[in-house]
């Protein structure tokens, strides 16, 4: 199975980017082709609402947001990664989601597949259940289709080093798909 793996903090080798990679790791181990992509070194249009791609038509903006949406399309799973800024995942990772909106709307362009999430920040683990399970049903499930493999919540944090169990059910979390 080919998995996309998006990594929604612009902090490279943060927490949320190691807790990512022991997801990866853990789905690379059970025979999967993970790629990875860095949201903050993508040129990502924000979706202007044209319409265009509402007439069965690709999306204007043939950037790395057409590129990496098509991969999501075209890949079986999907790993996204972000940490809470002001209670939602990182504007970056919203402006690429907005542009799979046409794929969403496509007939020939069916989406299914299975997803994991993972979200990382200060507060309480807990503390952001609405919003996550608010983001697990739209866009993942009501509008991609998507078979929710987990979703690891990890708070608390500081540097994730000092939650070493964390960074192994991420690792179990990626041997699920
Ligand atoms: C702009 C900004 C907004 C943030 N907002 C929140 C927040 O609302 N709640 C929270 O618990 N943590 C918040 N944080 C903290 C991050 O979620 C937390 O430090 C996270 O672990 C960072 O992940 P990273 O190490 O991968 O960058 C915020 C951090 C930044 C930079």
């Amino acid at each position: 199975m080919d998995i996309v793996a998006l990594m929604g903090s612009p902090r490279k080798h943060g927490n949320t980017d190691q807790l990512l990679n022991e997801m990866i790791k853990g789905a690379k181990e059970n025979g999967h082709n993970v790629v990875k992509h860095y949201i903050g070194d993508l040129d990502v249009h924000p979706c202007r609402a044209c319409g265009v791609c509402m007439m069965g038509k690709d999306c204007v903006f043939k950037d790395d947001g057409f590129e990496v949406t098509h991969q999501i399309a075209e890949s079986e799973g999907l790993i996204i990664s972000t940490p809470i800024y002001f209670c939602q995942m990182t504007g970056n990772l919203k402006v690429l989601l907005d542009r799979m909106y046409g794929i969403t709307h496509n007939p020939l362009i069916p989406l299914s597949g299975k997803v994991a999430l993972l979200f990382t920040h200060l507060g309480p683990e807990g503390y952001y259940d609405s919003y996550i399970n608010l983001t697990k049903v739209q866009p993942f499930q009501m509008n991609m289709h998507y078979e929710i493999v987990d979703v690891l919540d990890v708070g608390n944090l500081g540097d994730v080093n000092f939650q070493p169990n964390k960074l192994i059910e991420a690792y179990e979390i990626g041997k699920k798909f």
